[in-house]
């Protein structure tokens, strides 16, 4: 019998995962490369060469005493030393000091522990639709609930302060921004980041406590065309970063991140220290030591950014062509399609007769659109062409007479 507690995990379980699963189960019936799985964010590249050096030089020059044993709870000091330094170095300012980062198993983890030193149970996470589905489990884990800031489209998804303002209550602790986001590709404009600081400075003054913009930034560094993703210190004091390899240098696997509190967060001392305590009792004690080591090799590396730029322009190019309106990713490797139906279920079950899989908007909070990933192979987003095409027709007969 498990707890009431895990009943509504059980309940929501994933959307995303749902049509990975799905697709598995057509590979097999028409065949691996019939099937077209713009479904999960899981990077079709591999890690890049730095990744692989760092490797050989810490098996061969460590000593493995050192490289498999347990570092301190926060990770190795030399590791987060030098992610504050480069921190420090792209924000243009002394903002952070090896105290204030902590190594954790991923953005997932980061959160998660985020949130277990900011939440008693009663307390709320504000949210921006749309929304990475994991967030409410997130909060849900330490008794906080979730309230969410609908999506607006007039904004063109950027978070809307306005409708912010009219959500906050006494018991919000902490609001989620995602930057570039997951689902839309979106970097959200500067003005609109300074609007939404304007309104929790705002709010703090009036419940007289603390509320933390928890940033969550696993995709920063996966921007095309040289967009900026402004550091969050810069418009928000109190903001806290969750930060994940798991992208940028196609990593998932490795679960390797950390949380860094810049000095200008309220109280970042005692919370650097809980969130050490936070990552132990969790039960993580601490994170990898190989990819602690490794990371700290590689912090200039990216994955093959023209990679995923060539994909965003090819798919928004074949999607256009089938008629589908689409935004033009600015960063991440997600493309937000709108449904030319109201209920994108609909228009998700004609995608999957024509062997298309992607995810409907509502499991991110965004009913109407639907979320194609882009970060497998440029071959099968050109493969999946007349498979996209098909559905234009389908839903638009007069584009393609
Ligand atoms: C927006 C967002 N946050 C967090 C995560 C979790 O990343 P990690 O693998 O670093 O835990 C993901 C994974 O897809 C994501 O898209």
């Amino acid at each position: 019998m498990i707890s009431k507690a895990m009943e509504p995990f059980m309940a929501g379980s994933s959307q995303i995962r749902a049509m990975f699963e799905e697709g598995k189960k057509m590979a097999k019936v028409y065949g691996k490369e019939n099937v077209y799985d713009f479904s999960i964010g899981n990077p079709g590249l591999k890690p890049p060469q730095e990744v692989f050096d760092a490797i050989d030089e810490i098996n061969h020059e460590l000593d493995p005493l050192y490289v498999h044993g347990y570092p301190s709870n926060a990770g190795y000091e030399s590791t987060r030393k030098a992610i504050a330094d480069d921190l420090n170095e792209r924000a243009g300012g002394d903002f952070f000091d090896v105290d204030h980062i902590i190594m954790s198993c991923g953005a997932a983890y980061s959160i998660n522990m985020i949130n277990k030193c900011i939440f008693d149970p009663g307390d709320k996470l504000v949210v921006f639709a749309p929304y990475f589905v994991e967030y409410g489990n997130w909060a849900r884990n330490w008794g906080a609930d979730t309230l969410v800031v609908p999506a607006n489209e007039a904004l063109e998804f950027d978070p809307d302060a306005e409708a912010l303002r009219e959500i906050l209550v006494p018991e919000v602790k902490g609001v989620m921004l995602n930057n570039p986001n997951n689902p839309t590709g979106k970097i959200y404009s500067r003005k609109a980041l300074d609007a939404v600081a304007d309104v929790l400075r705002e709010a703090e003054e009036k419940f007289g406590h603390t509320i933390y913009l928890i940033c969550d930034e696993p995709y920063r560094e996966l921007v095309y065309n040289d967009a900026d993703v402004p550091f969050p210190g810069d418009y928000y004091a109190d903001s806290l970063i969750a930060y994940s390899w798991s992208k940028s240098l196609s990593m998932p696997g490795d679960r390797i991140g950390y949380v860094a509190v810049p000095k200008c967060a309220e109280g970042h001392e005692e919370l650097s220290q809980a969130l050490v305590v936070a990552g132990r009792v969790l039960g993580g004690t601490n994170a990898p030591t190989i990819q602690e080591l490794i990371v700290e090799r590689c912090l200039k590396s990216r994955s093959d950014l023209d990679y995923y730029k060539r994909n965003a322009h090819d798919l928004y190019e074949i999607v256009s062509e089938a008629g589908l309106e689409c935004i033009y990713p600015q960063g991440a490797f997600y493309m937000w399609i709108k449904s030319p139906v109201e209920n994108e279920y609909e228009f998700v079950q004609a995608a999957k007769e024509e062997r298309i899989l992607i995810t409907p908007g509502s499991a991110f909070a965004g009913p109407g659109w639907v979320r194609a990933s882009f970060c497998g192979s440029n071959e099968m987003i050109h493969r999946s062409r007349e498979s996209w095409i098909n559905l234009g027709k389908k839903f638009f007969p007069e584009k393609h007479q």
